[in-house]
């Protein structure tokens, strides 16, 4: 700079900070500009402060000169600032811009879970049959998912149903199933006695495609006089028909359970294949629903009803297993694992 003249320094500022105001693409570049030439540090700044070195002669023309840049690149930089500040501004009303002519993007409606249906599903169907649905406590006493249920604290019986416990040692636990609502019901009435329980039930068990640790039952419950088992098979018979179609058949089996006697396991025949034996059914042709079988005496007693006069029929069905069978699901897991694209198959068209 030494060897330049005041002129030639006011020149050279010039066009280096013309040039480069021009190439300032963006807002910051431009403030960043303002701040190299023309700030307290700026170019233009320390050129007018350094006049007071030169020769007294120099220094008007000089000073006229560092004043006409100053207000030239002064008047340069707001209307480039100008320039880019309304291009930032298009530019964001762009980007952010509503077209308010597009459609609007629909709610996910909810629907009922394929349990919970099935569950609306059965009451109505038992409605029908002159059931009435009630509900009980999913935290169950002892006394009455084991005890009034004529399975005695010391039976091994109760081993068969893997029981969560609430407290040690043991009176209270989340029941292993709908059937304590036997009980609780007919203590609170005189027979004639028609109800169904649906409801959570809960397992201490290793979950695998059939097996969780909480799964839905449907209770049923007759009593009267003179209910027979021909009764109880006519009931579950026309449950299968409404639910799978009229020409299914029931299937009763031997089975054991301390609240029943006689007991038995019930199937209805696959709608299918009509009992040949399929994927469905893994070639048996039956359908496993559930235990039942006539109240025992003991059960009756234990709520004061007198066996003599009266009798019963009670049965428990797996709600989930509805599900699978009439829709085709072949894990158990898949009710309660919260996948959208399982649920949404089943979400009904509002
Ligand atoms: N409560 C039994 C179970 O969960 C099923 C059942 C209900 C059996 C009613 C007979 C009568 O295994």
């Amino acid at each position: 700079m030494a060897t330049m003249t005041a002129q030639e320094t006011i020149d050279d500022i010039r066009q280096r900070a013309l040039a480069q105001l021009d190439a300032a693409a963006t807002l910051d570049e431009a403030i960043a500009w303002e701040r190299e030439f023309l700030g307290s540090r700026g170019e233009v700044t320390l050129f007018l402060r350094g006049l007071s070195a030169l020769p007294p002669e120099e220094r008007p023309v000089a000073g006229r000169g560092g004043n006409a840049l100053k207000q030239e690149l002064g008047a340069a930089w707001e209307r480039r600032h100008a320039e880019l500040a309304s291009a930032d501004l298009e530019r964001r009303l762009a980007d952010d811009a509503v077209d308010v002519t597009l459609p609007g993007r629909p709610t996910d409606l909810g629907a009922a879970h394929p349990v919970s249906e099935m569950i609306d599903e059965l009451s109505e169907i038992f409605a029908l049959l002159g059931f009435q649905t009630v509900f009980g406590p999913e935290v169950e006493t002892a006394h009455y998912n084991f005890d009034q249920l004529n399975i005695p604290s010391e039976h091994p019986a109760r081993d068969v149903w893997d029981t969560i416990h609430v407290d040690l040692p043991g009176e209270i636990v989340l029941r292993t199933h709908t059937s304590p609502m036997q009980a609780r019901v007919m203590e609170q009435t005189e027979p004639p006695v028609r109800v169904v329980v649906p409801g959570r039930v809960y397992r201490y068990e290793a979950q695998d495609a059939s097996h969780e640790w909480m799964f839905h039952q449907l209770e049923g419950l007759a009593v009267d006089r003179n209910i027979t088992m021909a009764d109880l098979k006519g009931t579950l018979a026309e449950m299968a028909r409404q639910l799978f179609g009229a020409e299914r058949r029931i299937r009763f089996r031997c089975d054991f359970f301390p609240f029943v006697e006689p007991g038995v396991d019930f199937a209805v025949d696959c709608a299918l294949c009509s009992g040949k034996g399929c994927r469905v059914c893994k070639g048996s042709g039956w359908l496993e629903m559930g235990g039942a079988g006539m109240v025992h005496p003991n059960v009756l007693r234990a709520v004061g009803y007198d066996p003599e006069v009266y009798s019963g029929f009670a049965f428990g069905l797996g709600v989930e297993r509805l599900v699978m069978m009439r829709s085709g699901v072949d894990d158990l897991r898949a009710f309660a694992g919260n996948d959208l694209r399982f649920l949404r198959q089943f979400a009904r068209a509002a």
